[in-house]
């Protein structure tokens, strides 16, 4: 017996999905029991150069072949985006085929839909490959910590966005050259601003959060901010205090209710997280039993998210084997017990900040900003204030013990009102971890 594989587009992930299925051929055979054979690969145009050699037979326009041919069992789609790749999907569960896809837009915004026609026609739907590239975490969250209440989830889920802060960090660049840079190395978004603004990170922490908490969670329910407004002055200021900056993506179980949001950090020089640098992406969970657990690998590329995609086949082709689907639940809980639990609003998270105030360097500015702050109940921890004044102000860092984020934006508020405040205030929460 062989299993018979269709695949849906053959861009960066789909060629290094067919380069391992090709290349470790007989190694997959070893381990899964018999051949995993890929009968067809459904492309818009045959003639684009490709990043694999592929035998022209296998090659087809018509993606309908793939949902009507009996023999494939399990339908791969590596096209991205929304459409049509919801509707290939939904299509190859009606056609009862087990589905594996990367795309973790689509099932961000049309999980629920696609979740149910799979449990309804009983096929298995796979997707590690939608988070965190080559990096096991949906299987770790789903399988290896099954046992586990998971405390927190802190991620670097965005290669582009860590790329571009360890570049302004440590080399210098602008916002711009570092961008520039991303892009050229090939693992932004076709759009970089779902990078930039967060959105890359809200679609993987969405679903991160259902997996953890069995919530059904949508991307409204997340509060996201990106890395556009960050500037070099407050990444090495950040340095000089001990901290490194990263976008992170964090879900958590507060006694106060569950947190879900992405935004720009900065966690101590000696964090975990602290050393993954450049594209990579890292998962630092803690969990009630196990304790602390740590991933790290590149989250894009084509090899890695190759990887994910073929781990992904052979583990539903094993089911295929074995006549045992939906063993595991796709998204950890079943879907009966999944439920819509209420996630805290931001304005009720309590953190530590930064601030850097931009004011006039005259005496009685910091007793009025410290003031304002002491009304709020917000502490302060360490103030520093560098050189003399550039263009009327000088900037004043001032770190802060925990405060509630309603709290800050009302005291910034009030703060950059004050004629001495020449520019709205720069703010950035700190994950201690
Ligand atoms: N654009 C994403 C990133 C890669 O930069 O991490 C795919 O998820």
């Amino acid at each position: 017996m062989s299993i018979y594989i269709g695949i849906i587009g053959l861009g960066t992930v789909g060629s290094g999905t067919v380069k391992i299925l090709f290349e470790n051929q007989k190694l997959i055979q070893k381990r899964l029991g018999c051949p995993l054979l890929v009968k067809k690969i459904a492309v818009r145009d045959p003639n684009l150069p490709r990043l694999v050699e592929v035998p022209e037979t296998l090659l087809t326009t018509d993606v309908e072949s793939i949902f009507r041919d009996p023999e494939i069992k399990i339908v791969v789609e590596l096209i991205g985006g929304l459409e049509p790749a919801r509707t290939f999907i939904l299509k190859a569960i009606e056609a009862g085929k087990h589905v594996v896809t990367a795309n973790k837009a689509v099932l961000a915004e049309f999980g629920k839909e696609i979740f149910r026609a799979a449990r309804e026609k009983g096929v298995d739907i796979a997707f590690e490959a939608a988070v965190g590239g080559g990096v096991p975490i949906i299987k770790t969250l789903k399988e290896s910590l099954v046992g586990n209440r998971i405390k927190a989830l802190t991620g670097i889920v965005n290669g582009t966005c860590n790329y571009i802060l360890t570049r302004m960090t440590e080399e210098g660049l602008s916002f711009a050259e570092a961008l520039k840079e991303a892009q050229e190395a090939g693992f932004a978004e076709a759009d970089p601003s779902l990078d930039i603004d967060g959105l890359d990170a809200a679609h993987k922490l969405a679903l991160l959060t259902t997996l953890a908490y069995g919530t059904e969670i949508t991307l409204e329910d997340i509060y996201v901010e990106g890395i556009r407004e960050i500037e070099p002055l407050d990444l090495s200021f950040a340095r000089e205090l001990g901290f490194v900056t990263k976008l992170l993506a964090i879900c958590k179980d507060t006694e106060e209710g569950l947190e879900a949001r992405v935004h720009p950090a900065l966690i101590p020089e000696a964090h975990v997280l602290a050393s993954v640098r450049m594209a990579y992406n890292a998962f630092y969970i803690k969990g009630d039993a196990v304790g602390d657990v740590l991933l790290y690998g590149l989250g894009a590329g084509q090899m890695p998210t190759g990887s994910a995609v073929v781990s992904d086949i052979v583990d539903l082709a094993r089911n295929v084997l074995s006549g045992a689907s939906l063993r595991v639940p796709p998204l950890s809980f079943q879907l009966s017990d999944l439920q819509r639990l209420p996630l805290k609003p931001m304005e009720e998270v309590v953190s530590r900040y930064y601030f850097r105030f931009a004011a006039v360097d005259r005496p009685g500015v910091l007793s009025k900003i410290a003031g304002i702050l002491g009304e709020n109940e917000i502490s302060i921890a360490a103030v520093i204030q560098k050189g003399r004044e550039i263009g009327g102000s000088v900037p004043i860092v001032m770190l802060t013990h925990e405060a509630r984020e309603k709290a800050v934006r009302r005291a910034l508020s009030a703060i950059d009102e004050l004629r001495i405040v020449t520019a709205p205030t720069k703010i950035l929460r700190i994950e201690e971890g």
